[in-house]
């Protein structure tokens, strides 16, 4: 069968290798401990919980409208003025199925050929194929070490031609935890503005974030940036509701419309009752969210000063989500009696063979020199985990 040519052009994920290897290895028995996953591993909160299955038996079973139903849209308008100090209209906010698929209406909704997407590398692994799925071009830019991967305003002006569309934000970010204060975003908005370039802020980690640290929306730094900027969000990491399938974006009514409508004609509308869930989750599960914030500050800790006692590794303090991203580098070049270790691919292989942990290389995120390891699992985990690491690390020469 001839397949069509967009889908010629996504890429195969560089990570499908080794979690087949893992998959197959925990198959056979093995006790791999798995760094690799992207959700939280506490439940989803009781009470959400609760108003999910009072939906079902309420009959909230049916179609909603196709933008969400207005309940939620009014808490999503009221969360986004309680905690960033933004205001929309009710009309000005669409809920779909996940963040992912808000993502991907929006890329829809916004881009076509011809224009250039600025995307700070690393980087989610999703925002490059949305792009070129809607016939766009990704320009990466690299957020170094240096600056704990953080985007400047003076690297991305450098990147912006008169093609550019848009720059994908992402903070705390997935992979490295980093995340922007309010003064590096005035300078990004303010060249966004200059040079009328559209911002997707995707605020999916939001919550998660240590050390006393205020989140700072972008869109909340004057009439100029909002109007040019879609906020987007959802329930899945804050929550702890990844299988529900709940995001939603905020943003000027044209691109709020135009993605309702495709998402008339895909998905309609996100799960009816999902959506009565996520109504409950913004009104009472702010506790739930403390606990779990507190919870994985702590394995941060952990995971940190365990990678960082790793000879030759560096890591950036991660400022939020639940992942580190450490360099490795340092032993590209090394050999084992299977071979030698050139790559994170390489290293990340080495190490769900040698040591049966599994973890994320960073060519998946447009960053070679890197492994993501995700903390949402039990510190004991992570310790047993970076001591296996180390084993195996050592006996590479
Ligand atoms: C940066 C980022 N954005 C968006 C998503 C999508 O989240 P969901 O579709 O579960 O709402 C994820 C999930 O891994 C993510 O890491």
């Amino acid at each position: 069968m001839t397949l069509a040519e967009r889908v010629e052009r996504l890429e195969h994920s560089p990570t499908l290798r080794i979690a087949a290897m893992a998959k197959r290895m925990m198959g056979e028995g093995h006790d791999v401990l798995d760094f690799s996953v992207g959700q939280p591993d506490f439940p989803t909160p009781s009470t959400v919980k609760e108003a999910g299955k009072n939906a079902i038996d309420a009959n909230r079973t049916g179609y909603t409208a196709n933008e969400g139903i207005l309940e939620l849209r009014v808490a999503i308008v009221e969360k986004l003025r309680e905690e960033n100090g933004l205001e929309y209209d009710p009309r000005e906010v669409i809920v779909s199925p996940g963040a992912k698929a808000t993502l991907y209406f929006l890329a829809m909704a916004l881009f076509q050929a011809g224009d250039e997407v600025v995307i700070p590398a690393p980087y989610w692994v999703s925002y490059p194929e949305q792009v070129r799925l809607a016939d766009a071009t990704p320009v990466y830019v690299e957020a170094g070490e240096s600056n704990d991967f953080r985007l400047t305003a003076a690297e991305l002006e450098a990147a912006i031609t008169p093609r550019t569309k848009a720059v994908i934000l992402n903070y705390p970010s997935n992979p490295a935890g980093a995340c922007y204060d309010r003064a590096e975003l005035q300078a990004i908005a303010e060249v966004c503005v200059a040079h009328d370039v559209v911002v997707v802020a995707d605020e999916i980690y939001e919550r998660l974030l240590y050390d006393d640290r205020t989140f700072t929306s972008i869109a909340a730094l004057g009439p100029e940036i909002k109007q040019r900027t879609i906020v987007v969000n959802g329930m899945s990491k804050a929550y702890s509701m990844t299988g529900w399938r709940l995001g939603y974006a905020a943003g000027p009514r044209d691109i709020i419309d135009a993605m309702g409508k495709i998402q008339s004609h895909s998905t309609s509308n996100a799960t009816s009752i999902t959506q009565w869930a996520g109504l409950e989750a913004l009104r009472s599960a702010g506790a739930d969210v403390r606990r779990m914030v507190s919870e994985f500050e702590h394995r941060r800790d952990v995971m940190l000063d365990r990678l960082l006692a790793l000879p030759g590794v560096t890591c950036p303090r991660p400022a939020g989500a639940f992942y580190a991203f450490p360099n490795v580098s340092a032993y590209f070049g090394r050999s084992h009696p299977g071979g030698v270790v050139s790559s994170a691919l390489d290293l990340a292989a080495y190490l769900l063979e040698e040591a049966q942990v599994a973890l994320v290389p960073g060519e998946a995120f447009g960053a070679p020199s890197y492994v993501r390891l995700s903390y949402a699992t039990s510190v004991e985990n992570i310790e047993e985990g970076t001591d296996r690491m180390r084993a195996a690390l050592d006996r590479l020469r």
